[in-house]
């Protein structure tokens, strides 16, 4: 791998535990002003020193983000559908590298939908931003997305997303947590994070799901909603970091979360332990 690409991973996926805690926050680009990221800036500010990189668009990125700020970013550079509109399949790269490398960003983003009808274009659309991405040293992340068809969400379907991702060069992929999500890791030979999903019923199965998710051989998540939608985010975000960066588990991560929402002073970033 290009040193390029790889200082540019290595600054997502920390060498220091080989983990990462990214945060999602590019939901706008197909839903809009979602619930709690109405206000990008709002959200994402007192959640950035806990994240270890921020996963989002151009367009939130330039109005959203103090360029100062030193967060390694995962631009998504797919897009062109909406909720309301007839499939969210039908994506297309609305994003160039030359913007992406403007932004200094460490990786680009696109998403597939292997078993829908736009999946040659969604794949297509991999191909060809790996390509650009190997060109620039900037590593691609591959979204298995499953539009509005969360059933799909099966050890069987991921396992072969996330391998087709694999096999068309993407560096590293992101993708949801099932069960038997270990046959999903088993099948692809790059890194694996997995996405939070719609929000949980309680914090307590956002923290199973993340804990899961790193015992069955995950390198991190990149939650979105189960963080910024919670009552408490940073204690939630802060409960998140122990569980995928020192595999605290369950009980203890609760715990983390419970401490945190008492705490009056500023809430940083906690000390990264040795493994
Ligand atoms: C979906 O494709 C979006 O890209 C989100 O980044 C992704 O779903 C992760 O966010 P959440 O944890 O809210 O699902």
């Amino acid at each position: 791998m290009d040193w390029g690409l790889q200082n540019r991973l290595s600054r997502i996926i920390k060498p220091d535990t080989g983990k990462t805690v990214m945060l999602a926050v590019d939901h706008g680009y197909f839903m809009g002003p979602t619930h709690k990221l109405e206000q990008p800036r709002k959200t994402i500010e007192p959640l950035l020193p806990h994240a270890d990189a921020l996963m989002l668009t151009r367009g939130v990125l330039r109005n959203s983000v103090d360029p100062r700020a030193n967060i390694p970013v995962v631009l998504r550079v797919s897009g062109g559908a909406s909720i309301v509109g007839s499939s969210l399949a039908n994506e297309t790269i609305t994003t160039s590298v030359e913007d992406a490398l403007r932004l200094n960003v460490s990786a680009m983003a696109l998403s597939i939908f292997v078993g829908s009808e736009y999946e040659h274009q969604s794949l297509a659309n991999l191909g060809r931003l790996v390509n650009e991405g190997e060109k620039h040293g900037i590593p691609v992340l591959a979204v298995t997305a499953v539009g509005k068809e969360l059933e799909k969400r099966d050890a069987r379907y991921l396992a072969l997303s996330c391998r087709i991702a694999a096999e068309l060069g993407a560096h590293f992929v992101k993708t949801y947590f099932c069960e038997d999500f270990g046959k999903v890791v088993a099948g692809c030979p790059v890194p694996l994070v997995v996405a939070g999903g719609p929000k949980l019923e309680t914090e307590m199965d956002a923290f199973q799901l993340a804990s899961d998710a790193i015992r069955e051989g995950a390198v991190g998540v990149d939650m979105g909603r189960n963080i910024w939608q919670s009552e408490h985010p940073v204690p939630m975000i802060r409960a998140i970091r122990e569980i995928v960066h020192h595999g605290l588990n369950v009980r203890e991560a609760k715990e983390v979360y419970e401490d945190a929402k008492k705490s009056r002073i500023p809430l940083m970033a906690s000390p990264r332990r040795p493994n």
